[in-house]
C-alpha cells in the first residue's frame, strides 16, 4: 500500500485547527493535511465536526430510503483491447472488455449490489454519477472509500430512489478518460413517458492507446509533469521524459474556440470522437421504424469535450437533463458538458439520418446512425443543418412539476471562485489545490446556496456529489448535478442538504480536477 492515507485516518480528519467562522473549514493546518493524517493516531480526531462516510448518520439515511428488490451486478476492470471501428484496435480499459461497458439497469426502489473485480494495472473505484445514494458507496478514494487496489475486489451495495439517466466511471486519477464507463439507467416504476424505442448515446473524445498516449502522460503534458493529486510523481515523471523523446505525440490544442462556451474551449487534441464507442468513419447503427417514437438518454462521458448534438431532419423534446424531468422543450440541438445527461423525444422520419456530435470548439465530430428506410450511410464529416439551429440551454429549461424545488431563503450560502489558469495548469476553487481534508461545511436540513464565480478565461461543468440542484434565477430552474460555468459568468444553485455525508464537487474537466478542481462539501455532525 501506498502513500495513501488509511481510511480511517482520512475519514476521521478532525478538529484540532478547524475554523468554524469562515466559509471554508480546514479540517488540518493548510499543507499539513496528508502529513496529519499518516502521524497522528485516529483517537486524537475523535471529536471530528464532520459526518464521516461510515457514520450513523449515513446509516440512518439509508435505512429511510427503504431496502427494495436486490438487483446484483458483476463487472470486471480490465486492461482490454478495443475495437473503435474502421479497423483501429487500441490498448486501454474498460468494464467488461466493452466500449462503453454495457448498461447497468436496475428500477426506481431496487437496491443495488455490484461487485466490482480490479484487474487494472492501478487501484480504482467507482462513482456513480448523478446518483443521490448513501455516502459510503459514492466511490471516492480517500474521501469516501479506500482504494479498490489492483487485483482486489469490492461490492457496492445501496438503495436507489431516483428514476432517471446517469452514468458510471472511476474516481481514481485521470481513469475516467480511458474506457472505464458504462451507462446506468434507473427505470421509472411508473414510466410516465410513452415511447416505442430507446437509444442510449455515449459521447467521448477518445486517446488512450493511440501511438502511445495515455491520460496520465496527456496530464504530464499539460502541468509540466507536476504531480497530480493522487500522488502519482514517479509514473506522471516518466510519462513525461517518454513524451518528451518524442515517441509519443503532443496532445496539447491551443486555439480551441467556442462562443457557446464563451472562448477557449478545451485543452486536449483528441484523435478520434465516439459515439457508443465508434469512430465516426464506421458508425453504430439504430435501427427502428418510420414514426416510431424513440428516447435517447444521452450521456458525455468525455474528459475535455463539449459536445453539441443534432439529429439530421429531426427537431427533438427534451424531457430531462441530469435524470430529473424538465417541462417539454422543443430543440433542434443540445450542448452537453462532460458529465451532462440529457432524455429527448424523437419522432422518427423515413429514411437514414445522422445522429453528429460536434467536438465544441474542435473542428471534429462524432457520429451515429439512425436508419428506419433506404439511403445512404452519412459521411463521416456531416454536419446536419440543426446543429446551428435553436439550442435550449439549461437555464432556459423549467422543471417538472413533481421534481421543482421549492422557493425558500437559504439558510447558508456557500461562495466559490474558480481559479487557475492554461499556462500554470493550476485549476482550482479560491486558489487552492484539492485536499480531502478541506470542506465546505454544511448542516442537515438547511437550504444551501451555491455561488460559483469563474475568474479564469475557460469555462467549466461544475458537479456535485450526492444531490441534484436546482438552477437559481427569478424561480428555482431545471435540477441538476452537472452546470457549465462560462468565463466571467458566475452560477448561483440551491440545494437542499438531505444527504449526510463528505461529498465532491469539482470541475468534470477530468484534467481539470486532477490538476486541484475539486472541493468537498461536509455535513456538520
Ligand atoms: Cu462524474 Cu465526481 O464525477
Ligand atoms: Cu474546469
Amino acid at each position: 500500500m501506498s502513500e495513501m492515507p488509511t481510511r480511517r485516518a482520512v475519514l476521521g480528519a478532525g478538529v484540532a485547527l478547524a475554523g468554524t467562522a469562515g466559509l471554508l473549514s480546514r479540517a488540518a493546518a493548510p499543507g499539513a493535511a496528508y502529513a496529519a493524517t499518516h502521524h497522528e493516531p485516529p483517537s486524537a480526531r475523535a471529536a471530528d465536526q464532520y459526518v464521516t462516510p461510515d457514520g450513523p448518520e449515513v446509516a440512518d439515511a439509508e435505512t429511510r430510503r427503504g431496502a427494495g428488490p436486490l438487483r446484483k451486478v458483476s463487472l470486471t476492470a480490465n486492461a482490454s483491447r478495443l475495437e473503435l471501428g474502421g479497423g483501429l484496435t487500441v490498448p486501454s480499459w474498460a468494464y467488461g472488455d466493452r466500449l462503453p461497458g454495457e448498461a447497468i439497469r436496475v428500477t426506481a426502489g431496487d437496491t443495488l449490489e455490484l461487485a466490482l473485480a480490479n484487474h487494472l494495472p492501478q487501484a480504482t473505484t467507482m462513482h456513480w454519477h448523478g446518483l443521490a445514494l448513501r455516502n459510503d458507496m459514492d466511490g471516492v478514494p480517500a474521501l469516501t472509500q479506500p482504494s479498490v487496489e489492483a487485483g482486489a475486489d469490492f461490492t457496492y451495495r445501496f438503495a436507489v430512489t431516483h428514476p432517471g439517466t446517469y452514468w458510471v466511471h472511476p474516481h481514481s486519477g485521470v481513469q475516467l478518460d480511458r474506457g472505464l464507463y458504462a451507462p446506468l439507467i434507473v427505470d421509472d416504476p411508473k414510466e410516465p413517458l410513452a415511447y416505442d424505442k430507446e437509444w442510449i448515446v455515449v459521447l467521448d473524445d477518445w486517446l488512450d492507446g493511440v501511438e502511445g498516449s495515455t491520460p496520465d502522460a496527456v496530464l504530464s503534458e499539460l502541468n509540466k509533469g507536476r504531480a497530480s493529486s493522487h500522488g502519482a510523481a514517479g509514473h506522471t515523471a516518466r510519462r513525461r521524459a517518454a513524451a518528451a523523446d518524442g515517441d509519443t505525440p503532443s496532445r496539447l490544442l491551443t486555439g480551441a474556440s467556442s462562443d457557446l462556451l464563451g472562448g477557449h474551449a478545451g485543452d486536449v487534441a483528441y484523435p478520434h470522437y465516439l459515439v457508443n464507442g465508434r469512430r465516426a468513419s464506421d458508425p453504430s447503427v439504430f435501427e427502428a421504424r418510420p414514426g416510431d417514437r424513440i428516447r435517447l438518454r444521452v450521456i458525455n462521458a468525455g474528459g475535455d469535450t463539449a459536445f453539441r448534438l443534432a439529429l439530421g431532419g429531426h427537431r427533438m423534446t427534451v424531457t430531462h437533463t441530469d435524470g430529473f424531468p424538465v417541462r417539454h422543450t422543443e430543440t433542434d440541438a443540445l450542448l452537453l458538458a462532460m458529465g451532462e445527461r440529457y432524455d429527448v423525444l424523437v419522432t422518427a422520419g423515413d429514411g437514414v439520418f445522422p445522429l453528429t456530435a460536434l467536438a465544441e470548439g474542435k473542428d471534429a465530430s462524432a457520429l451515429a446512425v439512425l436508419k428506419t428506410g433506404t439511403g445512404a450511410v452519412p459521411a463521416a464529416t456531416v454536419r446536419p443543418a440543426e446543429l446551428d439551429g435553436e439550442l435550449v440551454t439549461p437555464d432556459r429549461l423549467a422543471p417538472d412539476d413533481g421534481v421543482a424545488l421549492a422557493q425558500r431563503e437559504p439558510d447558508r450560502t456557500v461562495r466559490m471562485t474558480l481559479t487557475g489558469s492554461m499556462d500554470a495548469y493550476d485549476w482550482a476553487f479560491d486558489g487552492t489545490p484539492y485536499d480531502p481534508a478541506v470542506r465546505h461545511p454544511v448542516k442537515a436540513g438547511e437550504r444551501v446556496r451555491l455561488v460559483f464565480t469563474n475568474r479564469t478565461p475557460m469555462w467549466h461543468p461544475i458537479h456535485l456529489h450526492g444531490h441534484t440542484f436546482a438552477l437559481a434565477g427569478e424561480a428555482l430552474g431545471a435540477r441538476k448535478d452537472t452546470a457549465a460555468v462560462l468565463p466571467g459568468r458566475s452560477l448561483t444553485v440551491d440545494l437542499d442538504a438531505d444527504n449526510p455525508g463528505l461529498w465532491m464537487l469539482h470541475c468534470h474537466n477530468v484534467y481539470h480536477a486532477e490538476s486541484g478542481m475539486m472541493t468537498v462539501l461536509g455535513y456538520l455532525r
